[in-house]
């Protein structure tokens, strides 16, 4: 198949509260529907994506992504239990190994099998989302090394750099079905481009960042990423003096190019807080 230079799909928005007030989303939906409860809008744009794929100045530090070759043990992520005991602890070794992390910490995952007609609800049968979003505002992400650390390590933790990484793997075959698509951070504003959304879970609140829709935003992705390759995108990171990206918008897409025989697209995504000495 030769690699498409780019590709035009729509991508949802968010569009924030008219009134002002803070945005909030439920997390748990409805089970029959799939309805999340919230106060904000989508709206859908017609947006180009480049693929990446090749380009080696794409990093994690410079646009908040990047791509990367490493294949996994585990190759079936059944379960649960199974993924935190075997994909957990070589998935740490690898971030570590790349970003040159001194301790990496993954405090949850989802598995996306795209079925058709199936309802997603926040705990079963995850399909792809078409929602442009970053996955933890800083408030959150602070809020995550209290809960994951022990209450001993975290003052020192936190007088050094640490950040948010998610890294994402297609499961079984490669994701030309559905792909990701990941906004360059040197074409976001952050002072106008996101707002916080309060994420809320049925025990407590979290917060997201929902991404408004700017046509200076350079949307791009990796044309079929393969089991043996995951992305790394960047949630959150403390340096914070424009030295590095700070995070990296993202959304799942139907790519209309996709060959009408892909199978349909699975990918577990893990999210890493990820610390430096
Ligand atoms: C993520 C994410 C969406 C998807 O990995 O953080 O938002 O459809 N993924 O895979
Ligand atoms: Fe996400």
């Amino acid at each position: 198949m030769a690699a498409p230079s780019s590709t035009t799909a729509p991508i949802s928005f968010f569009v924030p509260p008219p009134d002002g007030s803070r945005a909030y989303q439920t997390v748990n939906a409805n089970l029959q529907t799939g309805h999340r409860d919230r106060n904000f809008t989508l709206e859908t744009h017609q947006v180009e994506i480049e693929n990446r794929r090749g380009d080696e100045s794409t990093t994690l530090d410079k646009a908040g992504f990047q791509l990367c070759k490493y294949p996994a043990k585990h190759t079936t992520f059944p379960n649960d239990a199974e993924i935190e005991k075997e994909y957990y602890p070589e998935s740490a070794e690898i971030i570590k190994k790349i970003t040159g992390a001194s301790r990496v910490v993954l405090f949850d995952h989802t598995v996306r099998r795209r079925r058709p007609g199936v309802i997603d609800s926040a705990t079963d049968k995850r399909q792809p989302l078409n929602q442009a979003h970053v996955d933890q505002a800083p408030k959150s992400a602070v809020e995550r090394v209290h809960r994951h650390l022990p209450a001993e390590d975290v003052p020192e933790l936190l007088k050094h750099r640490f950040q948010i990484i998610n890294l994402w793997r297609p499961i079984s075959h490669p994701a030309y079905d559905w792909p990701l698509a990941l906004c360059d951070f040197r074409s976001v504003d952050p002072a106008t481009d996101i707002l916080p959304v309060a994420h809320i879970y049925p025990d407590r609140e979290g917060e997201t960042y929902g991404v408004k829709y700017n046509p200076n935003h350079k949307w791009t992705y990796f044309h079929g990423v393969t089991p043996e390759e995951f992305i790394l995108l960047k949630c959150y990171d403390s340096v914070e003096d424009g030295s590095v990206a700070l995070f990296t918008p993202h959304t799942a897409f139907n790519d209309p190019a996709t060959p009408k025989d892909a199978p349909l697209r699975e990918s577990i995504e893990l999210r890493a807080l990820v610390f430096y000495d």
